[in-house]
């Protein structure tokens, strides 16, 4: 298939080195005692931190590790958490922070309690706004993944002959969080580059990165530019594209008119293909949840033991997921 099912199966492959190292190094945990690590994540409920984590747990199973599955939902969450695995004797953790600004506070304290500390997904950010680089980071190519939306639905635009003009976005943004400022920017450059008009471009600023945050957020657009018949819908991840796809049904505006990419693969989009009539969530770039939570728990646990430190930013690239190819795309990502 293309570079990008390319890249992922390198990725994967690397995967499969870590799991053996992690193998090796088990004799050693066990004379040591159990190895305990974390796995904190900001939004506990959504189907990709589930997937993450239950994805670290099983590694754990075959690596002789175990996993402490905690919900870090705002900075006092993430600390009690940090406090919890340290009094169980834990040796480090993955995290996706709730604010990637209390990369520094979280990198304090955990290595105050001599624990290591691995980034997925939202990479933490110091003081000056740059990416931390003590602390190693696993997370999309956040871009790219973005264009490869911009592509899909600038394909879909042609392929239903709607013209430039006559179609508006909803942009839906979170411009404090970087992951979904990248996110968003290549899907926007795709669209540009593919002749979108950038005056039709409106902004939906969600508050958080769900559904209901999303929701919020695009209704006063469908509702402020009611002239437009035809839409398009984008952003950080499914859930929001979902938000956004809802708020557009309340303007009656149906699967024909409305043309929603996201970026997950998840339960999210499996749950919207699986309903009778098609909506406007027309399709996901999917990447594997499954690979993100058992690569940084595996990264994290070879540090510990191997004192192999993480490379500083792995980068995993996705596929288009759509109605027609959902399960076989689920299958190939184990997801
Ligand atoms: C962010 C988003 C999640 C998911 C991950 C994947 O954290 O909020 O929905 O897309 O990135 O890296």
């Amino acid at each position: 298939m293309n570079t990008s099912r390319r890249r992922l199966m390198q990725v994967s492959s690397l995967g499969a080195v870590a799991a053996l190292a992690g193998l090796k190094g088990a004799s050693q945990a066990f004379a040591a005692g159990e190895m305990k690590i974390g796995f904190i994540v900001k939004m506990p409920e959504q189907a990709w931190f589930i997937n993450e984590q239950k994805a670290a747990t099983e590694a754990g199973r075959s690596g002789d590790f175990i996993v402490v599955n905690l919900a870090g939902t705002d900075g006092s969450a993430v600390m009690s958490a940090i406090d919890n695995l340290s009094a169980q004797g834990a040796k480090g953790f993955v995290i996706c922070p709730p604010d990637v600004r209390l990369g520094p506070a979280i990198y304090a304290r955990a290595t105050g309690a001599n624990m290591k500390v691995v980034s997925v997904d939202d990479q933490f950010v110091s003081a000056d706004g740059k990416p931390m680089p003590q602390v190693p980071h696993l997370g999309m190519s956040g871009y790219k993944i973005g264009q490869q939306v911009g592509q899909t639905i600038a394909d879909e635009m042609k392929k239903r002959g709607w013209k430039p003009e006559e179609v508006a976005a909803c942009r839906i943004t979170d411009q404090e969080l970087p992951t979904a400022r990248e996110r968003v920017a290549g899907a926007t450059d795709a669209l540009l580059a593919a002749g979108f008009l950038k005056a039709n471009i409106f902004d939906a600023p969600q508050r958080t990165t769900d559904t209901e945050g999303a929701n919020t957020a695009s209704s006063p657009v469908f509702a402020r530019h009611g002239t437009f018949k035809k839409w398009i819908i984008y952003a950080l991840n499914e859930e929001s594209v979902l938000g956004g796809v809802r708020a557009s049904e309340q303007f009656h505006l149906g699967a024909d008119d409305v043309i929603g990419v996201g970026i997950n693969g998840t339960g999210a989009a499996f749950a919207e293909f699986s309903k009778p009539a098609p909506t406007g969530f027309f399709g996901t770039i999917a990447v594997s949840s499954a690979l993100h939570g058992r690569q940084s728990a595996m990264n994290l646990v070879s540090w510990i033991r191997d004192g192999k430190e993480p490379p500083a930013d792995t980068q995993t690239t996705g596929t288009l997921m759509t109605r027609d190819n959902w399960k076989q795309v689920k299958e190939q990502l184990g997801s």
